[in-house]
């Protein structure tokens, strides 16, 4: 063997791993997300945990998931989480905080408050280990902390040196903090230490971290590894081992008052295990989940059970490592982990109503989770999704809406549209059932489109009576029924019009044809919003060449004006969220929310003048970072060259962006994860099947591996995508040919049959673009007609203009929406 061979053969066994050794949760990592905004939760759950436990730093702005790794300092491990969203920081009640001694034996020397303990917080990147089920650092004051979790319950492991700062032996001091990470604590929270045991219980009111109400959370804190020497309450800096019991005031000056208990132990010689359980119910029943679901305190045994949870979770979808490196392997099999963080599974711990249905909270928020998040989890986890649609009917039963966004037992803000109608629609046409009452579920999205709620703010929509009366949202609407932020005129169009869409889906489906007929004729309603004649110019005055794009219209019809290129990625001035000031269109610009018509783009496509000057204007909204694929509307642009017949851009825009804008590294996610939502998209994008949400579509790309396996955890039957051609250097990107279970196949898109029933598609991949996925039947279903395709792009490559912006938009009632099986009858 030459020395060279030798070489090579050598570099091959380290850097690719060879099947056999495949394992899901090796290639998992929860750091991923840590900084850079990415607001991940880093720590231990169980998929859709309620419990999940973590360090929780003092992170100025980018805490919201407890752990940062910027540098930031620990001022506590605590057990309740949400993850990557934005707001404010979300939970993190009742944060735990280990001293090995306080120094001269005096416990007025520890430091409680949470301000004051940061100092002793540091710690080094380096002893940081994030796993599936597990997370742990060790502070720089010797203390080693790891934690893993039950589905209610945490388990927290502290180990300490054998002598403190002090130099004396360890005679450790744990305390646990009536706070919570946004110190939004009410007035009187308890606390109770018990001189005999040691536990602690308590409770405390504090507010939702995006949204209206609060909510009262209790806990249940019990110790085991050494005998106690005594315990006793704080407040403020001071403590007393003579005080078991505390009520305390919200605040002096805003800041909520620190307090909590604390148990001091003889001997830090062997770990303190501490199990923290809570409830939404009471503190019997916090205490109750702890001793249940942790009865023996034996960390391996959680651990192991946990890691198991997982492996069963992400066993489903199986990838050829063939050629692939572990980077590409981290970044998909984190994003599929991260989907399954969030929502959470609360059922039995709802306060608010009783009921039988599952109930799941943190869906934070459904404008985010329902493109990609939970399109992805009705692949990998039918069986979740359809009790979190439950949840969600349920949650219309007694509130009296869907959710538009929901955290902590409180209603959430609304970003848009009701976007819960796409969520329902999505897992209808889909074929989930799992016991849901589908006939209430479609009384709840008729509702949206019917009802105002006289607080639209937080579910349903506003300005029903103009949306009925004009077609369209105006701005500076007149609407007395109800009130919300009047903003985003342009955006909530686009949105309600495909909330409708969704709604004649369901109606077609459930052979209500009069409502189908009625829901579809809305869904046109964005055209009332397209002004033909618009053009676009930078800021300097530059025109971008485009003419046509969606403008605020006023009451009396006549046209307002934003600039479309504002709240784009590069308009760092105007404010595009929810003020009072904000812009007719949400967190994303005119070119963007331009392209939101997922239902329609057949029409959109000849009012942007056809397929060829569709692609440029998607190549120039990507190109020129207009968009920004750390937002999620961007997600859906990416694909949309599929509708232009140029299934190959996606293909290579896909690659653009992965692994560009998303690295499996602490820093690596391109802005808030959204609960999951980044996570759905790189695993979606991977998987080279991104769903047209609220469809039965998905756009087929190649995979990033050689082949990719999915199992239906309820048919059992394992979908199949393999490349033939595959390169791993993703040169050979572009479809040549495909086949579906043998047979030749030219669409550019397939149906969710495909993995309910164990499909095989084999694409044959070549390293130019070619014409497979091109022609008119080939193409995605679409509201409307598709016009100016002749079953070549040649046109559109040579950048000819093809002159179609003159023809009127033809519409007809497709079998699309209609005719109940949701294929196209192109
Ligand atoms: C490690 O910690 C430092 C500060 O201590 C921080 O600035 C840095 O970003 C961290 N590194 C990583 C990879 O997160
Ligand atoms: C808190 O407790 C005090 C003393 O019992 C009482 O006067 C006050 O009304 C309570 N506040 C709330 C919000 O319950
Ligand atoms: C803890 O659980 C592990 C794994 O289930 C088991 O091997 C071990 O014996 C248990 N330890 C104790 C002290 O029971
Ligand atoms: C996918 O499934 C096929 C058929 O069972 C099997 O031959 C192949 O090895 C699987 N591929 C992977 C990556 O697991
Ligand atoms: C949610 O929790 C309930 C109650 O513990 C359980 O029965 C159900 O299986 C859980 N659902 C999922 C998807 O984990
Ligand atoms: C104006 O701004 C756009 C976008 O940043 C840029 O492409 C263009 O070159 C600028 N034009 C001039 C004249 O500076
Ligand atoms: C329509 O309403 C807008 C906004 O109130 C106003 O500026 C405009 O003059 C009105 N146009 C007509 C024709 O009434
Ligand atoms: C657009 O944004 C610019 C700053 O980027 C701002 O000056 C202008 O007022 C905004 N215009 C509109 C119509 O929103
Ligand atoms: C777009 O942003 C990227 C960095 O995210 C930068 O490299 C690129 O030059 C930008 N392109 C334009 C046209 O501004
Ligand atoms: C892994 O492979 C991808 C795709 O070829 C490449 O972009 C990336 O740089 C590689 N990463 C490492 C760490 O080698
Ligand atoms: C692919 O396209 C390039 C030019 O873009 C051309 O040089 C090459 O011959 C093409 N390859 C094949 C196999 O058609
Ligand atoms: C399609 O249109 C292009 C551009 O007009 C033309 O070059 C090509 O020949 C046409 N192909 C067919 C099949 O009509």
């Amino acid at each position: 063997m030459a020395p060279l061979i030798a070489l090579c053969w050598l570099f091959l066994a380290r850097h690719v791993l060879s099947q056999d050794e495949f394992n899901p949760l090796k290639h998992v990592d929860p750091l991923i997300g840590a900084s850079n905004g990415g607001n991940v939760f880093a720590g231990a759950s169980l998929p859709y945990g309620m419990a999940k436990a973590v360090a929780d730093t003092n992170s100025l702005y980018s805490n919201q998931g407890g752990f940062t790794l910027d540098g930031a300092k620990i001022t506590g491990f605590s057990t309740m989480h949400d993850s990557g969203t934005g707001g404010n920081p979300s939970l993190g009640n009742f944060a735990l905080f280990p001293y090995s001694n306080c120094p001269d034996g005096d416990i007025n020397q520890c430091a409680f408050p949470k301000k004051a303990r940061a100092e002793f917080g540091a710690f080094g990147n380096g002893s940081v280990t994030a796993k599936p089920g597990i997370f742990g650092l060790t502070l720089d004051s010797g203390i080693r902390a790891d934690m893993t979790v039950t589905q209610r319950a945490s388990l927290f492991r502290f180990s300490f040196p054998p002598v403190g700062p002090d130099g004396e032996p360890s005679q450790p001091l744990i305390l646990q903090d009536l706070t919570d990470l946004a110190d939004s604590r009410q007035d009187n929270a308890t606390v109770s230490v018990d001189a005999k045991t040691g536990r602690i219980t308590g409770n405390a009111r504090f507010l939702p971290s995006f949204g209206t109400g609060n909510f009262v959370l209790y806990f249940c804190t019990d110790f085991r590894g050494a005998d106690i020497l005594d315990s006793g309450i704080y407040v403020n800096s001071r403590g007393s081992t003579l005080v078991k019991d505390l009520t305390i005031s919200k605040s002096i000056n805003g800041y909520p008052l620190p307090g909590g208990a604390f148990v001091r132990f003889k001997s830090g010689d062997e770990p303190i295990l501490v199990r923290t359980a809570t409830s939404f119910i009471s503190v019997e029943r916090a205490c109750s989940h702890g001793e249940n679901e942790i009865p023996d305190f034996n960390f391996t045994k959680v651990y192991e059970a946990a890691t198991g949870e997982w492996e069963e979770k992400l066993r489903p979808i199986r990838v050829s490592t063939k050629g692939i490196n572990e980077s590409t392997l981290t970044n998909f099999y984190s994003g599929i982990y991260r989907t399954m963080i969030n929502p959470q599974n609360y059922t039995g711990e709802n306060p608010l109503w009783s009921s039988r249905e599952p109930y799941f909270d943190s869906f934070y928020c459904i404008w985010d989770l329902f493109r990609s998040q939970l399109p992805f989890l009705t692949i990998t986890d039918p069986v979740a999704v359809a009790e979190m649609i439950r949840s969600l009917i349920d949650t219309y039963r007694h509130v009296g809406w869907l959710p538009d966004c929901r955290m902590s037992l409180n209603k959430g803000y609304t970003q848009g549209g009701s976007n819960a109608d796409n969520v329902l629609a999505d897992a209808y046409v889909k074929g989930i059932n799992g016991g849901i009452n589908w006939e209430d579920g479609y009384a709840a999205v008729v509702k949206d489109a019917e009802v105002e709620p006289f607080d639209w703010c937080c579910e349903g929509r506003g300005g029903l009576d103009s949306w009925k009366a004009l077609g369209y949202i105006p701005v500076q609407d007149f609407d007395y029924k109800g009130f919300g932020t009047m903003t985003r005129s342009i955006s909530r169009t686009l949105e309600y019009s495909y909330n409708d869409f969704c709604i004649a889906q369901m109606a077609s489906k459930m052979g209500k044809l009069t409502d189908a007929e009625k829901y579809i004729e809305s869904s046109s309603n964005w055209q009332n919003l397209y002004k033909a004649d618009q053009t676009s110019a930078w800021w300097n005055g530059t025109d971008t060449g485009f003419v046509g794009f969606f403008e605020p219209r006023f009451l009396n019809k006549t046209w307002g004006y934003q600039n479309p290129l504002n709240c784009s990625y590069l308009d760092h001035e105007t404010a595009c969220s929810l003020t009072n000031t904000g812009s007719e269109t949400f967190e994303s610009s005119i070119w963007e929310y331009g392209f939101f018509v997922p239902h329609d783009q057949a029409t959109l496509m000849t009012l942007y003048g056809g397929p060829d000057a569709f692609v440029r204007r998607l190549d120039y909204l990507h190109d020129q970072n207009i968009t920004y694929i750390g937002n999620e509307p961007a997600f859906l642009t990416v694909f949309q060259y599929h509708y232009a017949g140029r299934p190959a851009l996606s293909a290579k825009r896909a690659h653009f962006y992965i692994p560009s804008f998303f690295r499996p590294t602490p820093d690596g996610l391109p802005g808030n994860d959204d609960s999951g939502a980044m996570g759905s998209f790189v695993a979606f994008a991977m998987m080279g099947l991104f769903p047209n949400p609220g469809q039965d579509v998905y756009l087929i790309t190649p995979p990033f591996f050689e082949e990719v396996n999915i199992t239906n955890p309820l048919t059992k039957k394992t979908a199949r995508v393999r490349n033939v051609n595959f390169d791993a250097g993703y040169e050979n990107v572009y479809i040549q040919s495909a086949t579906l279970d043998g047979v030749a196949y030219t669409r550019n898109w397939i149906d969710h049959s495909f993995f309910t029933e164990g499909k095989e598609l084999v694409l044959t991949l070549g390293r130019n673009e070619s014409l497979w996925g091109t022609r008119v039947q080939d193409l995605p279903p679409s509201l409307g007609r598709y016009v100016g395709f002749n079953g070549t792009f040649s046109a559109a490559a040579a950048g000819v203009r093809t002159g179609l912006g003159a023809r009127p938009v033809k519409r007809y009632k497709s079998e699309f929406a209609l005719g109940g099986d949701g294929r196209s009858g192109l």
